[in-house]
């Protein structure tokens, strides 16, 4: 202290830090030692390859898309909205009300708070009630619940090609053999999923009726009848991934397929992540009759139940006057962005330019001219700080070409013509 006039407070400060470094030994009641100095060697962890064995095929592909980019990146790969269309405010009213509940804290019934499945069950619009639902902590945990809850390792589970790669993951993570089915912009094709339903033996398959993530397709009404159909004749269910409700652009979306279930083939998942904001990982997923006590099951073996606080404030907020705002807000900021992107492709790539608009969702998918690596351009744009994501990680199996998804929710319009500029400049470079 004399010597650097300083208080004692401050010595005692440097010698917490130094000690933390191993530096300094405190021994209490006795004072503070240099530490003996141990031959250090820099740790080993070579065996732990050898210990864990081959990794899990499609791991790499979801930790690429939730990675987090340099603030001077133009994202155009997320698959969420960024902070100026979060409703932030009022989510955060909700989650201090929520908080001061004693009751948040208490521990739930695993299935969740029945208001908030009732609220979920009445979405779905059919034959779904609260008593069928579950609420999970996401999307991505509602899908591993489903794929473990319905479905067996070594069981085939049929998704589209293309389909969410999140979902390809998870589903090769349950052990299930993942078989792709053809889908284009109206959807999966009837006639191949009937086959695929034969050929495989197949009882699951995960579907995107509502603006598909990548392609943003909507099954369309022909196809709707014939879908369910195939299903039921094969004895299985589909799972309905309708994370897209709300997101709606031109038109009034249509009804979930769940809506028109007769007998409890379709399984029900929504999330509240893509639509609100993706901190308020609250999703629920739901089937009638057995399935959903099978789901029920598999969602208390994965991880109890959901925070409390969380399911409170979701609730609060989904019931509040902010709720209403919030989503007629976005129909028309999406409807700024989507056709911001669509004219900064026709300024820059305008042979890139999808023939169809997609009437809602938040992706747009590029077919790239042959001869050109998706890959390659994909570390181009990056290199020119805008984030695109390659096509072959949407794919179950061989894709039919080289492909760009591209986003129109993480980052605001005026940013749009910039991004596809260094695009087309990434392009002509790779
Ligand atoms: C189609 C689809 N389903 C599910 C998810 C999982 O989302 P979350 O877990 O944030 O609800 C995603 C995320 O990208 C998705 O695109």
């Amino acid at each position: 202290m004399a010597r650097h006039h300083v208080s004692p407070v401050t010595v005692q400060t440097a010698i917490r830090r130094v000690a933390a470094d191993g530096v300094v030994e405190v021994r209490p009641g006795r004072g503070s030692f240099i530490a003996a100095r141990t031959e250090s060697r820099p740790p080993d962890l070579s065996w732990q390859s050898v210990a864990l064995g081959a990794g899990r095929r499609g791991e790499e592909a979801l930790s690429t898309l939730l990675a987090m980019h340099k603030p001077e990146t133009i994202a155009l790969s997320s698959g969420y909205f960024d902070a100026s269309l979060q409703p932030a405010s009022a989510l955060g009213a909700a989650m201090a009300r929520a908080a001061r509940r004693p009751t948040a804290w208490e521990r739930g019934p695993v299935e969740g708070r029945y208001d908030l499945r009732d609220w979920f069950a009445r979405e779905a619009g059919g034959g779904l009630r609260a008593g069928d639902m579950t609420v999970c902590s996401g999307g991505q945990a509602a899908l591993a619940t489903a794929f473990r809850g319905l479905a067996a390792p070594g069981d085939t589970l049929l998704v589209e090609a293309p389909t969410y790669l999140g979902a390809i993951a998870v589903g090769r993570d349950a052990g299930l053999r993942v078989v792709p089915v053809p889908a284009d912009t109206d959807g999966v094709r009837p006639d191949l999923l009937a086959s695929a339903f034969e050929s495989t033996g197949a009882r699951l398959f995960y579907c995107q009726p509502l603006h598909a993530n990548p392609h943003g397709g909507v099954l369309s009404r022909e196809r709707r009848g014939e879908v369910l159909q195939a299903v039921a004749d094969a004895g299985a269910f589909l799972i309905e991934d309708d994370w897209s409700r709300g997101l709606t652009i031109d038109g009034e979306a249509q009804r979930p397929l769940a809506a028109d279930d007769q007998d409890g083939h379709v399984v029900y998942l929504r999330s509240l992540t893509k639509l609100v904001a993706p901190g308020l990982r609250v999703a629920a997923i739901g089937a009638r009759g057995v399935a959903g006590a099978r789901l029920r099951t598999a969602r208390g073996l994965a991880d109890l139940f959901v925070a409390g606080p969380l399911q409170d404030a979701a609730i609060d907020f989904l019931t509040s006057p902010a709720w209403r705002r919030h989503l007629s807000g976005l129909r028309s900021a999406l409807r700024v962005r989507r056709d911001a992107l669509f004219d900064a492709l026709e300024r820059h790539l305008p042979e890139l330019r999808p023939a169809t608009v997609p009437s809602g969702g938040l992706h747009v998918w590029l077919q790239l001219p042959d001869g050109v690596d998706e890959a390659e351009v994909t570390v181009a744009a990056a290199a020119r700080d805008v984030a695109v994501f390659p096509g072959r990680p949407w794919f179950a199996a061989e894709p039919p070409g080289q492909r760009l998804r591209l986003s129109f929710g993480g980052a605001p319009a005026e940013l749009f013509d910039e991004a596809v500029r260094r695009l087309a400049d990434a392009l002509a470079a790779s």
